[in-house]
């Protein structure tokens, strides 16, 4: 059987998949950062050549941005077979703060189980799985029942700007059944996952005007407003003591969860308390009249990013600061709309901003919420391959982070994703110390391997 063949393989090969991934998150290919430019092109560099050695016919495709990588099996496409994209990332979040990781972010660790390092888990561990998994079907020289194409950007934590028109022009070519994404998260090994809806999300940086220039405070301070302190109290009535965002309007689209969804979701595994203690907070917050799991995964949310002003250094400095600056991203569920909320956002602030001031709105990224049924029959075969992989039954998810791409999917290839994540919550994402679970790759590169067997019906 074909099938044993490749799961020996997977198996017997453990220890090298596990040294590629070290050389992989080795590279610090932070999007945001334009010192790592070269980093970028050095990891895309790597990401092809290592297509090529596992048998892939593999292209770096530049763009205005960082490249994307093509790679595809290597028999000629057949309309007798079924064709999958599988999308992936190999940019990662900036590593910052560096005193805070016990090991450097981008020279791998490995400690028990775990590979820590910035990108281990989001998103270069689950989609080397992905190609382990291929690796294995042609190393043994067993017939995939699908034709495969891998889509490895480099922008998605910047908001896949050049993607979406590399998707457009590439229409014909990556035209496929579905795409497979693992770029989302599982409770735990004992509950595998498939995630049926991710939040949307909209970008915003409020700049608040104050004096021409930093001012003595104690010569001016009480005759001139502090741009400090307008901005904060712009933020602060945005949401109200019910956790509520406080902007008209902003709830009008919100789909409510069915009572079956809601007690689907009651029966993940957890409880608040654990969580609370997992998060070091001395008590949960969060809309009321919601579970931890809805407000996270199915309520929409305002979140301050990002928030300065003023001197920041050693010891003090008695200034009103010429402005303040924050950064802030709203999480939309289905079916709000990025465009229609950043209207309702603009409009509210700039209603509530003083005449002492002056308020700049500059907008960045935005994505549509996504929502697929979990009932389809590749959903189902999905749910078989990780069945299998895990030994355990897999739950449906919500999940509260986005990937705005999968809309673009659905918009360019009319193509649904889906979304099988292999992170675990204890795996820092976008936080110092991110690690990835070692089973979480074996077990995945497992699933990634028999769901070609499912979702081609054999
Ligand atoms: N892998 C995450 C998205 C994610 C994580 C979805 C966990 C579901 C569960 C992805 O790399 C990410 O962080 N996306 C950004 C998108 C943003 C920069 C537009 C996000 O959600 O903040
Ligand atoms: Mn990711």
């Amino acid at each position: 059987m074909d099938m044993d063949k490749i799961i020996r393989y997977l198996r017997e090969n453990q220890p090298r998949f596990i040294r590629e991934l070290v050389d992989y998150v080795r590279f610090p290919s932070v999007s945001a950062q334009p010192k790592h430019r070269a980093d970028m092109t050095a990891c895309a560099k790597w990401l092809l050549r290592h297509c090529d050695t596992i048998g892939l016919r593999a292209r770096l495709c530049p763009t205005a941005g960082h490249p994307i990588i093509i790679a595809k099996t290597p028999r000629p496409r057949s309309p007798k077979r079924p064709h999958y994209v599988i999308y992936g990332h190999y940019d990662v979040q900036p590593a910052e703060p560096f005193d805070l990781w016990k090991s450097p972010p981008f020279q791998p660790r490995i400690e028990g189980r775990s590979l820590y390092g910035r990108g281990a888990s989001d998103n270069k561990g689950q989609n080397l799985a992905h190609l382990k998994a291929v690796e294995a079907w042609l190393k043994t020289g067993s017939e995939l029942p699908c034709d495969l194409t891998f889509v490895i950007e480099g922008e998605e934590e910047v908001g896949s700007e050049h993607l979406a028109a590399f998707l457009k022009s590439h229409r014909s070519e990556l035209k496929c059944n579905a795409v497979v994404v693992s770029d989302t998260g599982m409770p735990s090994l004992k509950h595998p996952a498939l995630t049926y809806s991710l939040r949307g999300i909209v970008a915003f940086e409020l700049i608040v005007h104050g004096p021409s220039r930093d001012l003595h405070s104690g010569i001016f301070g009480g005759s001139v407003e502090n741009p400090a302190m307008a901005l904060s109290k712009m933020l602060a009535r945005l949401i109200d003591h019910n956790g509520r965002i406080n902007i008209p309007g902003f709830y009008d689209d919100v789909v409510p969860l069915s009572s079956y969804e809601k007690r689907h979701l009651a029966r993940l595994p957890g409880t608040d308390h654990a969580y609370q203690k997992f998060l070091g907070v001395p008590r949960l917050f969060g809309e009321r009249g919601f579970t931890s799991t809805e407000r996270r995964t199915a309520r929409p949310t305002l979140e301050i990013n990002g928030l300065t002003s003023g001197y920041q250094g050693d010891g003090s400095k008695t200034i009103i600061p010429s402005w303040a600056r924050a950064k802030l991203t709203l999480r939309l569920v289905p079916n709000q709309n990025p465009a229609k909320i950043a209207r309702a956002f603009r409009k509210s602030l700039m209603k509530h901003c003083p005449p002492t001031v002056r308020l700049e709105i500059q907008s960045g990224h935005g994505a549509e919420p996504y929502l697929v049924s979990p009932a389809s029959p590749r959903a189902q075969a999905a749910l078989r391959a990780l069945r299998a992989a895990f030994g355990h039954e897999p739950v449906l998810l919500r999940e509260g982070g986005s990937i705005p791409i999968v809309n673009d999917f659905k918009k360019y290839l009319r193509a649904d994703t889906l979304l099988l994540g292999l992170a675990l919550p204890d795996d820092n994402a976008h936080s110092p110390n991110e690690k990835f679970d070692l089973d979480c790759f074996a077990k995945g590169q497992l699933m990634a391997a028999h769901l070609w067997r499912e979702l081609a019906g054999r």
